[in-house]
């Protein structure tokens, strides 16, 4: 049926690239292309000889002229962006100049400075709704099936719904005393940036880890869960009616925490450049370096995540609570696709958000985040695809 263009042949890209061969029927034909063109080169070994075909390019994805040159060459109906929140204004450029749809799993953030938000990329919404293409932003797992379990949540269940709460819980042991589940980088950014959550339509800032709660997630068991800022409060406090607070919640082992503070102390997760022997570093690129890779993770990692929104609302005036949570386990992850459960819960709702513009469902020419569009097809797509979600409408709620 149609073509796509996987930028990025890291952790999540590597699952992007299974599931659209196991989808083959609407992915006939896929590009993966990335700055080292050897792990683009590794992911096809690995999975031509099956009914998707499989091309590889190399190409700098900060450069807009070598993306549009890889667009025109290759001719997708797609560009899945899985490379980094960097190149997304890039990326989202050489679509506009080739007039391709655009798809991505983080929201744009400058290199030099620890902020992400949507202003950036909302900013191109009438030049997308002029050239007649969709940029779909957010369709990993959170942002991604959060903004859809919210959407799904708005249309079967509520007519309002006031208070979100996403909760979004690892309970995978990969045996180091210290690693991240995705690029060390981005994921040290977040968790050490200050958190903060929207109430009554404003910001409300605290100071990072300072809000912990201990939740008893379903198959899991109970776990400290700590407030971080998320991308996907800004949008989903602007496209779900009624919305008073909204929250999100995500958990750390106090190891992790120990290890953290220790590096945030001595200057190593600092993004300012310093002199080392004559160059230019930046303490948290070398420690990405130093760190475990995570696409090495997936043999190793054992045990189970649970990624959900409760939602608290109104239905026919009377007050609701509802659940919706997936669980997935690292090891099944890996012996299915050869990646943990981190890369997994975002590489599948990315090949699925992809399919749905391809295929035609979700197909609506300007920039939008994932909840704006009919959440059902995702959802059917998500049991179909691995991972299948619960629902309850009694869940314990946090505080
Ligand atoms: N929404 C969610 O739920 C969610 C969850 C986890 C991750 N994510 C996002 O998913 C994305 C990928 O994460 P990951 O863990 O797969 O990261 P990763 O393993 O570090 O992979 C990133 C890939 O992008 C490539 N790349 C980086 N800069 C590039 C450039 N200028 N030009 C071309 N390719 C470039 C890298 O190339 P090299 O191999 O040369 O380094 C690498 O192959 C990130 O944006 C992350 O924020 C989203």
């Amino acid at each position: 049926m149609g073509k796509a263009l996987i930028i990025g042949a890291g952790g999540v890209a590597s699952v992007v690239v299974h599931k659209c061969c196991q989808n083959s029927e609407v992915f006939e034909e896929i590009c993966i292309a990335s700055r080292t063109k050897s792990k683009c080169d590794a992911l096809k070994e690995k999975l031509q000889g099956g009914k998707t075909k499989i091309s590889t390019a190399k190409v700098n994805a900060d450069n807009v002229d070598e993306l549009i040159t890889l667009i025109n060459d290759f001719k997708p109906d797609i560009v899945i962006n899985v490379a980094l929140p960097y190149q997304d204004l890039t990326i989202m450029d050489a679509c506009l100049a080739t007039k391709t749809n655009y798809m991505d799993t983080a929201n744009y953030e400058p290199l030099d400075t620890a902020k992400f938000e949507y202003k950036w990329q909302w900013a191109y919404k009438k030049r997308f709704e002029e050239a007649g293409i969709t940029a779909l932003l957010g369709s990993g797992f959170d942002p991604g099936v959060t903004g859809v379990f919210s959407a799904y949540a708005m249309k079967h269940h509520f007519d309002e719904i006031n208070y979100i709460d996403i909760l979004d819980a690892n309970a995978g042991d990969h045996g180091y005393p210290f690693a991240t589940n995705f690029n060390p980088e981005i994921n040290i950014r977040e968790v050490s940036a200050k958190g903060s959550y929207i109430e009554n339509g404003k910001w409300v800032e605290t100071e990072p880890m300072e809000i912990k709660r201990v939740y008893n997630f379903p198959e899991i068991g109970e776990k400290d869960m700590y407030l971080l800022h998320h991308e996907e409060l800004e949008s989903l406090a602007i496209n779900i009616k009624g919305i008073k607070r909204i929250r999100f919640f995500m958990t750390f082992s106090q190891n992790y925490l120990t290890h953290l503070k220790c590096l945030e102390n001595v200057g190593m997760t600092s993004i300012e450049p310093i002199d080392y022997e004559g160059m230019k570093i930046v303490p948290l690129q070398f420690l990405k370096a130093v760190l475990p890779d995570p696409a090495s993770l997936g043999p190793r990692t054992v045990g189970k995540t649970n990624i959900g929104c409760i939602f608290i609302g109104k239905k026919d005036n009377k007050e609701k609570t509802y659940y919706l949570y997936n669980v997935c386990d690292h090891q099944e992850c890996y012996k299915e696709v050869g990646s943990q459960a981190i890369s997994y819960t975002t590489g599948v709702p990315a090949m699925i958000g992809a399919s749905m513009i391809i295929t035609g469902k979700w197909n609506k020419p300007g920039v939008y985040n994932i909840e704006e569009f009919d959440p059902d097809p995702f959802m059917e797509a998500l049991n179909k695809f691995g991972l299948p979600w619960k629902e309850s409408f009694t869940p314990d709620l946090v505080d």
